[in-house]
């Protein structure tokens, strides 16, 4: 089995230093940065927008995995691209119509990805799959990091997976909220490709060598 990928979630970053947090990634085993924007509308907070995104773009060395967490994302889909997404997930529960907000990520060149939160059924991915480059898939409540990790996440990765299989999809299974060294090795057993990771990296005594950790298992 492959390592995961690794996504530290810059929304647990010191964004009064974020350029050095920014660096620190760019020298660890990190292999994406994921960026949570939130609207105060289909999350109960707002976290930062395209300014911010783009100047963490300056710096980074790293693919941007931009988790839009707003209404209606269709409406700012080219802008992060241009803010320099290279995943671009929208949430199932934000679009009226999935499979053309798909194809316009792709349109944009670049991966499209879907979230859903811990109470939508993975099944209703089940037609859209093939277009799907990712499932994150919410092990928390979207909108505050440092939350606890809902367990029933496990069964949902096994259920994903199996859809992934039995449609000969590429689709790869990102796991976002309340990540740490205890529950990712059952994740990547289940199924889970990409790791998020926000207070367990950045609270750490030693993020750097907390992503290795989590780079290492498997
Ligand atoms: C939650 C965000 C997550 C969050 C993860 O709404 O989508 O990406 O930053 O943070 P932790 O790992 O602290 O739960
Ligand atoms: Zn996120």
């Amino acid at each position: 089995m492959n390592s995961p990928i690794i996504a530290p979630s810059v929304l647990a970053a010191d964004f009064a230093n974020l350029q050095r947090d920014i660096e620190m990634l760019n020298e660890s085993q990190a292999d994406w940065i994921h960026i949570d924007i939130m609207d105060g509308m289909f999350v109960p907070n707002i976290s930062f927008g395209l300014p911010v995104c783009e100047a963490i773009n300056k710096h980074a060395k790293k693919p941007l995995d931009v988790h839009l967490m707003i209404e209606d994302p269709d409406r700012y889909l080219e802008a992060f691209r241009d803010a320099g997404a290279a995943t671009i997930s929208v949430h199932y529960e934000a679009c009226n119509h999935l499979h053309r907000s798909l194809q316009f990520i792709k349109s944009l060149d670049c991966k499209a990805g879907v979230a859903v939160n811990p109470h939508t059924n993975v099944q209703l991915l089940e037609d859209t799959i093939q277009d799907i480059d990712m499932v994150c898939l919410m092990s928390v409540n979207p909108g505050f990091g440092g939350q606890k990790f809902i367990e029933n996440t496990y069964k949902k990765v096994r259920q994903l997976k199996e859809i992934i299989a039995e449609n000969n999809a590429s689709t790869l299974i990102e796991i976002d909220g309340g990540v740490n060294a205890n529950n990712a090795p059952m994740l990547l057993e289940a199924g889970a490709d990409v790791l998020v990771a926000g207070n367990f990296v950045f609270k750490s005594m030693d993020p750097a060598g907390t992503i290795e950790e989590l780079k290492s298992l498997r």
